[in-house]
């Protein structure tokens, strides 16, 4: 039996070493060492061992077995690393990379709106977010929009099946933020808006729309008024002349619209609606909070909403609003940076 060992292993050792694949080295293995293999087999004949031999012979089988899955191992790990090295010689390293043919570009809007957000944040405004999917209460009634307020009409609004709806503006964002969040309460926040308007050369019915809110206490119109003067000629040139014409929005009292006439130009571009938030938004607010963190006796605020789409038509001399919707790459190539 010792002899038979012997030869066993010799053999085995032999052809490991010739095993020239990892299927050839498995099946060896397996005929091995495996349940029913040769070595596996001849422990089974222990049994008919005298008893005083037996603490020999197991030494014999152990250092048997050990030595081919030693060298079983060894041959697996020399396998392994011939094929990885064989799967990355056929890749030249020594080739020029292939670029990318065309990595694409910002879109205007986009690139008006990181404008946009740059210089606003300049100023302290941190950036806020909420649903393009929202309910009336935010959308209207926490913005003092009564029911029977005309933008609520399903001719002016997409309503869901569900009752929710397309936001018609960013406003909704107002709300969201103060509900989360207690003075001061200083944030911006880009996103489209959704209106059934009949499609033209000026309207879409899904635009972008840039919000801003400011609330603590002691801010006044003089804020608002110097606020969006500063933004207007950051962006437009210093040289820009700003006007407010009063307004109405229900949310902001007093409101105003904002027109900006750029240097060297006569006519007055209409570019935002502001105002000072009125306290029926604030009462709203610490309705369904459950506090007084917005009393309208101790915090002021004020808000503006700007067109995105429209500043981007301005200040590239887009004249139909559908170029920036309709992917054509000769308009869109223009504003490659
Ligand atoms: N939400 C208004 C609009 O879409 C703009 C606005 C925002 C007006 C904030 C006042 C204050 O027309």
């Amino acid at each position: 039996m010792e002899d038979a060992l012997q030869e066993i292993r010799a053999r085995a050792l032999s052809d490991i070493a010739a095993a020239g694949d990892l299927h050839t080295l498995e099946t060896l293995r397996v005929g091995l060492v495996g349940r029913s293999g040769s070595v596996s087999v001849i422990g089974e004949q222990m049994k008919t061992v005298p008893k005083e031999q037996r603490p020999l012979f197991g030494k014999l089988l152990n250092d048997t077995r050990n030595s081919i899955s030693a060298a079983l191992e060894a041959r697996q790990a020399q396998l392994v690393a011939r094929c990885d090295a064989q799967a990355v010689s056929s890749i030249d390293i020594t080739l020029p990379a292939r670029l990318h043919p065309d990595p694409g570009a910002l879109h205007p809007v986009t690139q008006m709106q990181d404008r946009v957000i740059q210089i606003l944040r300049r100023l302290g405004f941190a950036m806020a977010d909420g649903p393009d999917i929202d309910d009336e209460w935010h959308c209207f009634d926490a913005l003092n929009t009564p029911a029977d307020h005309p933008a609520r009409n399903e001719t002016d609004t997409y309503y869901l099946p569900d009752g929710q709806l397309l936001r018609t503006h960013t406003s909704t964002v107002q709300i969201r933020t103060m509900e989360k969040q207690p003075p001061p309460v200083r944030v911006i926040c880009p996103g489209a808006a959704y209106r059934r308007d009949e499609v033209d050369a000026t309207h879409l019915n899904q635009f972008n729309q840039i919000e801003g809110l400011y609330v603590a206490e002691n801010v006044s119109l003089a804020n608002l008024k110097g606020t969006l003067e500063y933004f207007l000629r950051e962006l437009l040139g210093a040289n820009t002349e700003i006007r407010f014409r009063p307004h109405f929005f229900p949310f902001t009292e007093p409101s105003f619209e904002v027109d900006a006439k750029l240097p060297g130009t006569n006519r007055w571009l209409e570019l935002a609606g502001c105002g000072m938030v009125d306290p029926a938004v604030f009462e709203a607010i610490n309705q369904r909070r459950g506090d007084n963190a917005f009393d309208p006796e101790r915090v002021t605020g004020y808000a503006f909403g700007f067109g995105i789409d429209r500043l981007t038509m301005i200040l590239t001399g887009t004249t139909d609003i559908r170029m920036l919707v309709e992917n054509d790459l000769r308009y869109l190539q223009q504003f490659r940076q």
